[in-house]
């Protein structure tokens, strides 16, 4: 990889020190990023070079901090308005002479703008650098590469989504915009690739033949920390959680084998199931979702109308479930039971493929035909906190009769002895200063999962369908259960020790 440039706009944000810098700084000690790597942090904040490297030490976990003391040397601050095109000038020449001290030409040099700023800004940034010419680039060149990081959210809607899809086009390419979903970057998530598509024997089973219902819960302890209320009560469980991260790991589950694993191959099947979710008419809403917000309790003496930041009348959801459809050959019929919730009592991310019972039961049914009463074959993909696969069986229990129970084939990223599993978004940085965008998100698929939010919002602002409440510190609403009508079960627990 050549010389290049990471610019972050929005670099005084706790993004950067939480994230950016530490993916970047561990992607730099591993020797995945070459030593002319140049990070630039650009906000109206003025510091010097010296101010901002010191104000990061505070996030430099202690297995990096020698890695630190050589690559905080290639971090320099730079003041500016990003929306202002007289600053962007500043910045360029800014940019411009780091590349000239490394002997390197600005024309050749790549650089990843990154937009870790209020969403209001996405658009007048990127206008302000197309003013001063700043990502024009030649398509597919490898040197003097121009790219744009996006980051969450995208968009309040599918108008807003679309309009700004309309704006960053005016000046981008779609290949130089990198829309970031941080879910994609995790290695459970990647892997759930790996183990469609590596592996012969899942897939003739991956459909609606074998699969009853597939369940997708994003479970969260955290609730309202800090000012998270301000920006929450606008958001919701819908918009924070469900258009985004839930839908990505949907639409990877789900998704046709792709061509080849070429970004647009990918992008293209994941963007066919988006678009085959049933949008709910505001009658389903009744029946396929359930919206809930969490009052205080034991575990927590506010409730989420108490916090700082929400409004005490709000009606924002901190939970959502959803009993979504797929009309397409392989799913059509087949429930996603999704859910994500704020303030609940475990935290965990599982993907869950029940699939159907035997359709007799031959060793225990006392009458002919009776049907199987225990779910011998459910596979788990475990997400985070834990991060494996299981698949569980019915075994015969030794001794008379045949009684069954279940036993489980299983696998722990934490037996692989590689150590930690990479932060997201070591991983996303590594890709876009790469150019691979496969696990970034395409504009048609922004605009297909907004589609479906859109129509449960709609559904929720036309109809009577009331706001659940549950204790913080519990698993959700109970009504949720009803939504497994006509299946068999209900949510899962998650791992044991989550
Ligand atoms: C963010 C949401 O995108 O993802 C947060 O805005 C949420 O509300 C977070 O807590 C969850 O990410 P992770 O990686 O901790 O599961």
């Amino acid at each position: 990889m050549a010389t290049s440039q990471v610019v972050i706009f929005g670099a005084s944000g706790d993004l950067t020190g939480r994230k950016l810098i530490p993916s970047l700084l561990r992607n730099f000690a591993e020797g995945a990023l070459r030593d002319d790597i140049q990070v630039i942090g650009v906000s109206r904040s003025e510091k010097s070079d010296k101010q901002w490297r010191d104000e990061l030490d505070a996030w430099i976990p202690a297995s990096l901090k020698d890695a630190w003391v050589t690559f905080r040397a290639h971090l320099t601050w730079c003041q500016a308005n990003s929306a202002n095109p007289e600053h962007m000038e500043h910045l360029e020449h800014h940019l411009d002479s780091l590349a000239r001290d490394r002997g390197a030409r600005p024309e050749e040099v790549g650089r990843l703008f990154y937009l870790a700023l209020a969403p209001s800004l996405f658009d007048p940034t990127v206008q302000a650098l197309d003013v001063r010419r700043m990502l024009e680039c030649t398509p597919g060149s490898k040197v003097g590469w121009r790219r744009v990081v996006v980051e969450k959210p995208f968009g309040v809607d599918l108008e807003s989504a679309r309009a700004l899809n309309q704006a960053l086009l005016r000046y981008l390419r779609e290949e130089q915009i990198f829309r970031i979903d941080h879910y994609l970057g995790k290695e459970t998530v990647q892997n759930i690739l790996s183990l469609r598509f590596q592996n012969a024997i899942f897939e003739p089973l991956w459909s609606r033949k074998h699969v009853e219902s597939v369940e997708i819960s994003v479970c969260e302890t955290v609730a309202m920390e800090g000012r998270r209320g301000e920006y929450y009560d606008k958001a919701g469980a819908t918009r924070d959680m469900l258009q985004n991260h839930v839908l990505q790991v949907l639409s990877l589950v789900a998704m046709e084998p792709p061509s080849s694993m070429r970004a647009d191959a990918i992008r293209n099947e994941k963007v066919k199931v988006l678009d085959a979710l049933r949008a709910f008419t505001e009658h389903d809403i009744m029946e396929h979702v359930v919206r809930a917000q969490y009052t205080s309790s034991a575990t927590r003496d506010r409730g989420y109308l108490d916090e700082y930041g929400v409004n005490p009348k709000s009606e924002t959801e901190t939970y959502i479930a959803v009993r979504a459809l797929i009309d397409n050959w392989r799913w059509s019929g087949v429930p996603f039971m999704l859910r994500t919730g704020k303030a609940l009592s475990k935290r965990y991310t599982e993907v869950v493929l029940n699939f159907r019972t035997p359709p007799l039961d031959l060793l225990n049914g006392p009458q002919p035909g009776d049907v199987c009463p225990l779910r011998p074959n459910r596979l788990r993909l475990l997400i985070q906190p834990q991060e494996g696969v299981r698949l569980s069986f019915l075994v015969k229990q030794p001794g008379a009769g045949m009684i069954m129970r279940y036993s489980e084939l299983g696998f722990d990223y934490s037996d692989l002895e590689t150590g930690e599993t990479p932060d997201a978004y070591q991983r996303l940085l590594l890709d876009a200063l790469e150019g691979n965008a496969t696990l970034f998100i395409r504009g048609d698929e922004v605009e297909a999962a907004w589609r479906f939010v859109d129509a449960i919002r709609h559904g929720w602002n036309h109809s009577s369908a009331p706001v659940h409440t549950y204790p913080a510190g519990s698993m959700g609403p109970r009504i949720a259960n009803e939504l497994y009508q006509g299946c068999e079960g209900t949510w899962g627990t998650g791992p044991e020790d989550a």
